[in-house]
């Protein structure tokens, strides 16, 4: 299942995490603290099928969910304004919780004309408010939306789970509005989570809302597969349909790719197509791994690169040159022979396309796992 966001045949290796989950939706729903959740990991490993397992779990324990992709422009309250709606109109649904559920029809009817939001088809015909969630002061008014939300799903018995999946995608102010309106439903002990996913570099928080994140969530990494799950994860699909892979071939598989969920997907998929009888053997392999690479650098790899400017691509191959990362920026500089400064500017605009990251001060390294390797190949 080489493909972003549906759940792989195997969603192998996370069982701790969606354990942690599960305690978590639980624990809120019955006034108990417990900590939000913050995915960090590269390009392919599973964040986005984890935030999916995650909300399928939430909704198996209770929760009322909303699922946002932050888009890469746009603003946070757009986005937020119908599944928010949604959340109350089911909230509204629970006979104890209709009188909290319109007040917090009231309070988003509030924060939708604070920020001029274009209600479209999602309408709501209550009045709102007035002084709750309409200040126009985003921090002060997810606060007031979240704790209104809140209250309905307590009175419903319920909870309310978000998911909001690239965060790396929402400016600043809107994270840290998020994370203080968390915090706040924590305080008053409403039973909110947060499920959030996006690459490490976002754990780099300042100011306020850093000191309050520490607290609130949990970051667990999102990596590469262990071995053993990294087989399962190839293995229990082939069995599932009654065949078999050898163990030289699944190691194989398990070598090339690191173990990263993407990259298993793409060798299990091509490795099964090239097999002509079961089990799977090296050769076959073999020959997966000639097609899986073309399908990568023609599309996974190849349409990052394409994003960059003949400069930047300068960058960044001269990166991968120096092996595998992090990189030291002064490294890279060394190799082009220029400065840090002069380069300070290109190396924040392949930030900014979110190629590169600085994992810590003066490093820098590929949000993409085995970028390197396809640099080198098509680059030597
Ligand atoms: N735990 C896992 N076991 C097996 N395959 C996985 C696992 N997690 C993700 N995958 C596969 O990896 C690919 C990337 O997953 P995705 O959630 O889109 O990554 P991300 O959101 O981190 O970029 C998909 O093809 C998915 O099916
Ligand atoms: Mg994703």
């Amino acid at each position: 299942m080489p493909v972003a966001g549906p759940k792989p045949p195997e969603l192998a290796g996370r069982d701790v995490i969606l354990n942690e989950a599960a305690i978590a939706l639980q624990r809120v729903i019955h006034g108990r603290h417990d900590r939000s959740q913050i995915l960090l990991g590269l390009r392919g490993t599973g964040k986005t099928v984890l935030l999916n397992a995650i909300e399928t779990l939430a909704q198996a324990h209770g929760h009322i969910t909303s699922f946002i992709e932050a888009p890469e422009t746009g603003r946070l309250a757009d986005q937020l304004y119908p599944k928010v709606h949604q959340a109350l109109r089911k909230l509204s649904g629970f006979e104890a919780a209709k009188a909290a559920a319109y007040s917090g029809l009231r309070a988003l009817r509030g924060f939708a004309g604070a920020f001029k939001i274009k209600i479209g088809d999602v309408a709501i015909s209550v009045d709102p408010e007035p002084g709750v969630a309409d200040s126009g002061n985003l921090e002060f008014d997810l606060v007031d939306l979240f704790q209104a939300v809140g209250r309905a799903a307590q009175a419903a018995g319920s909870g309310w789970s978000l998911f909001i999946d690239e965060l790396q995608y929402l400016d600043e102010p809107e994270l840290a509005a998020l994370i203080v309106a968390i915090h706040r439903s924590n305080q008053t002990n409403l039973p909110i989570l947060l499920f959030g996913a996006g690459p490490p570099q976002i754990a780099a928080l300042s100011g306020n809302a850093k000191s309050y994140a520490e607290r609130l969530f949990s970051f667990p990494p999102i990596g590469a597969l262990d071995d053993a799950s990294a087989r399962a994860a190839i293995r229990q699909p082939i069995q599932e349909e009654g065949e078999d892979i050898e163990d030289v071939a699944l190691a194989a598989i398990v070598r090339v790719t690191h173990g990263f969920p993407y990259f298993l997907q793409e060798w299990g998929y091509q490795a099964w197509n090239a097999a002509a009888s079961s089990p799977i053997a090296e050769g076959d392999v073999a020959m997966a791994s000639v097609n899986a690479l073309k399908r990568l650098d023609e599309g996974f790899f190849r349409v990052r690169l394409d994003r960059l400017t003949p400069k930047e691509r300068d960058y960044v191959v001269a990166m991968a040159r120096l092996g595998s990362g992090p990189y030291r920026s002064a490294d890279v500089a060394d190799a082009l022979g220029e400065s840090v400064q002069s380069l300070g500017p290109r190396r924040a605009s392949i930030i900014s396309k979110g190629m590169i990251y600085s994992p810590a001060h003066g490093d820098i390294a590929f949000t993409v796992p085995m970028f390197d390797d396809f640099l080198r190949r098509t680059f030597s």
